[in-house]
């Protein structure tokens, strides 16, 4: 995988200690990862798909793993491992439990249980916005994880996941720093996204527990405001993201949403780790979801797959010889929509369908829903969230679009290539290190990218895509080199693994195990 191990051949000739560890080589590590989210007990986007494959694929490696996550509505536990803990936020005590779910492949999975903050409609918010509680939900999350890995389970790592975990590493290193049992955990943060980072008003540190002493600029205060994924930057012992270039990227003002100075100055202790793809999920030859399996040795079935998505989204079968586009995203301002309401009228010109899934910001839906009135034979549109056409559309569809205007890693473009569905992305972030341009003299490249975010760029992207469409034979080319690469987690899964050896020798006591 090209993500993964080079990037940290480099991260290790920079950052090995001088010191040789003869003690902590490496060996069979018990690994805990807390996040908001992952499946199959959650999901509102990749995390979750990082959350459920990163765990198992470590699990295959020889380690012991557990995941933490909240209790939503609807996940079903086997037992109760802790019926209280207590958990103090401002002047109020809260008693949420610690219950265990079915192991999945050997990864244990464990919930913070306390339905008035979990048993909602939603996990993050509902129609009216997020939920205006986010701030103590999520701090009583991160402390019950600290109680856990005390009274459960205690790791040799723990690996946290956005700024819903982010306070794990500050509580670790500051309220439990005189801990015997947990003070010293090594701690590794893994940003996903760095335009949500979870920042509240001045009021909110009290309200999670947290002396107003935190408030500067060297822990949570952020113009003003606090800001947890900032302290969990400030207090992590690793930083990671999902792709290099997104690990370039948020050093930028362009990309850092206010925190590349923070980010900047950890520079030396940040590497970029590509997600890898669950193929047991999401591979043509072995996907339960779609109409007809298929591999890049026989793509007959990817007829039948295209045929029965149509049939799904009530578009006629005439469109089975058209190129059909297929997007599914949340409709958020990240994922550069505005790029396609810019070129729309101009697409549709072309010969082409599209195959729509996605929900979020009403501008955007309100832009596939329209154009498939307007368009009613060439274009299907779902607003929702619809796991099953997800994969019809993965399967079913001839393109798949992502013009994100940032994109820290993206996992439909990964999935895409393997279903051979071409990528056409804009080149940023997670895009640009798993899409390939194809060049049609050499049949080398994996799909079309574009660079400059304009609607111009992405129209002339497509219109190339739609050229070599047209050319049966370099189009069996773009698909098969897309269809052959693999981004199995096996390779980001033993990054992850150098990562952890590496933090847990940042946090070695001076002379201990060392040779000198
Ligand atoms: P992000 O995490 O930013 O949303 P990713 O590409 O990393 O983007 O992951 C998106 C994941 O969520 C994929 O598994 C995708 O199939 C899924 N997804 C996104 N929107 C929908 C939807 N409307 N219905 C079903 N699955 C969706
Ligand atoms: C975030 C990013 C996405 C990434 C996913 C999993 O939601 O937007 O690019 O693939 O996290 O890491």
């Amino acid at each position: 995988m090209s993500g993964g191990n080079g990037v940290l051949g480099i991260f290790l000739t920079a950052y090995r200690p001088s010191v040789t560890f003869l003690t902590y080589g490496p060996r069979r590590m018990k690994i805990l990862l807390v996040a908001s989210e992952g499946a199959p007990y959650s999901k509102t986007g990749g995390l979750a798909d990082v959350i459920d494959g990163l765990p198992r694929a470590l699990q295959a490696l020889g380690h012991e793993v557990a995941v933490l996550l909240p209790r939503y509505h609807g996940n079903t536990i086997r037992s109760t491992l802790v019926s209280s803990v207590t958990i103090a936020l401002d002047d109020r005590l809260r008693f949420p439990a610690i219950v265990e779910g079915q192991a999945i492949e050997g990864v244990r999975h464990l919930f913070v249980d306390d339905p008035e903050f979990f048993d909602r409609a939603g996990l993050y918010g509902d129609q009216n916005g997020d939920y205006p509680d986010n701030a103590e939900r999520f701090a009583e999350f991160s402390r019950a994880a600290v109680e856990c890995m005390k009274r459960v389970w205690l790791p040799d790592i723990v690996h946290c996941h956005d700024w819903q975990a982010a306070l794990v590493p500050v509580l670790l290193r500051t309220q439990y720093a005189k801990d015997a049992v947990v003070r010293s955990l090594p701690t590794v943060l893994t940003i996903h996204n760095l335009a949500y980072q979870g920042v509240f008003p001045p009021t909110a540190l009290r309200r999670m527990g947290l002396p107003d002493s935190l408030f500067t600029i060297d822990a949570f205060e952020f113009y003003g405001k606090v800001n947890l994924l900032k302290a969990g930057v400030v207090f992590a012992d690793y930083l990671t993201t999902v792709s290099r270039r997104y690990a370039k990227e948020i050093q930028t003002a362009e990309y850092g949403a206010g925190l590349e100075g923070v980010i900047r100055n950890r520079a030396d202790r940040l590497v970029g780790i590509l997600n890898g793809v669950d193929y047991g999920t999401w591979s043509p030859e072995a996907d339960k979801l779609i109409a007809e399996n298929y591999s890049v040795h026989n793509l007959a079935g990817k007829a039948a797959c295209k045929k029965d998505l149509l049939a799904r989204l009530r578009l006629p079968e005439e469109n089975l010889s058209r190129p059909l586009i297929g997007i599914v995203s949340r409709f958020v301002a990240q994922k550069g929509f505005d790029l396609l309401a810019e070129i729309a009228g101009e697409l549709m010109k072309e010969d082409v369908a599209l195959a729509a899934l996605g929900t979020g910001a009403p501008e955007y839906e309100e832009l596939f829903r329209g154009l498939a009135a307007k368009y009613p034979r060439r274009v299907g549109a779902k607003i929702g969230y619809d796991n099953g056409l997800a994969h019809k559309i993965e399967a079913g569809a001839d393109i798949f679009l992502m013009p994100s205007r940032f994109e820290p890693c993206g996992l439909n473009q990964i999935y895409s290539l393997r279903y051979g569905t071409v990528p056409v992305v804009r080149a940023t972030g997670g895009l640009d290190d798993t899409v390939q341009k194809f060049v049609t003299g050499t049949r080398q490249g994996t799909g079309f990218r574009f660079e400059s975010y304009s609607g111009a760029a992405l129209l002339d992207c497509i219109r190339t895509a739609l050229k070599v469409f047209r050319d049966e034979q370099a189009w069996r080319a773009v698909q098969a080199n897309g269809m052959n690469k693999d981004y199995s987690w096996r390779a980001s899964a033993s990054a992850y693994v150098t990562l952890y050896e590496a933090a847990r020798r940042s946090r070695i006591p001076r002379g201990v195990g060392s040779s000198n």
